[in-house]
């Protein structure tokens, strides 16, 4: 089936409110792209200005709590998000998961609490550099879909990233053959856990995309978006991602 892409900037730890105005050029460039569906995903303290800003426009929290609300400081609850005008949130990404000991349960328990609350999820998974070298990506990755997964979920608003550990922020990024076997493999997972649903499911992949790579990336089989760090900050360099991805849909 059909899936329309989907680019994703995570601003990860940068932009201060004078940041909005790279961001209001984003989204306005983007609208002349209406075939692909186009998110920004900045600091906690930017969600809400960001969203103002631009009415109607994907805005994104990088992460949130799973539980509702409580004594946990320093946290923000999938709630707080939306009340923010936040309408997805990405969980899981390998700077929690091996910064922050975030585990596979704790993930899961994420993604329920996001889409719970209202919010898309974007569920990263993705190997690190040994694994990769040892050959044993593919099994590595399928066990974090699987241990990280909510138990039921809405295929339309739950999307997985796929982002090889070594290849973020680095300039290094996988062959198209690899990110194809990597995306089909996790493709043929989510089918044998919720069936014909997981051909609804938007895989992105994430890891030093940028304008010169996104045509080739975006255009390997079972990619369905990109999930960007470094070149979302500047319309400069996201766009032409953006445009890649219309390009070919
Ligand atoms: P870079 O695009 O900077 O490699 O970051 C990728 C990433 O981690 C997006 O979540």
């Amino acid at each position: 089936m059909a899936r329309r892409k989907y680019v994703v900037g995570n601003w990860k730890m940068n932009g201060l409110r004078e940041s909005l105005d790279e961001a209001g050029a984003i989204f306005a460039a983007a609208a002349e792209h209406p075939s692909v569906d186009v998110a920004l995903c900045p600091p906690f303290t930017l969600v809400g200005a960001m969203a103002a800003a631009a009415p109607g426009a994907a805005v994104g929290g990088q992460d949130c709590h799973a539980a509702a609300s409580g004594a946990y400081t320093g946290s923000v609850a999938a709630a707080m998000l939306v009340d923010a005008g936040a309408r997805i949130v990405i969980v899981g990404h390998s700077e929690r998961r091996e910064g922050c000991g975030e585990s596979d349960a704790d993930v899961k328990a994420k993604a329920e609490a996001g889409l719970g609350a209202g919010l898309d999820v974007i569920l990263c998974v993705g190997e690190p550099r040994k694994i990769r070298e040892s050959g044993g990506a593919i099994d590595f990755v399928l066990a974090q879909v699987r241990e990280s997964l909510p138990d039921s979920f809405d295929p339309t608003r739950l999307a997985i990233a796929y982002e090889p550990i070594w290849a973020i922020g680095t300039g290094l990024v996988p062959t198209t053959e690899d990110v194809a076997a990597m995306h089909g493999s996790i493709r043929a997972a989510l089918s044998e856990r919720i069936g014909a649903g997981a051909e609804k499911m938007r895989l992105l992949y994430g890891g030093s995309v940028n304008g010169d790579n996104a045509a080739e990336l975006l255009g390997a089989g079972d990619v369905d978006g990109a999930l960007v760090g470094g070149a979302s900050l500047t319309a400069g360099k996201f766009l032409p991602i953006v445009a890649a991805g219309a390009a070919l849909s």
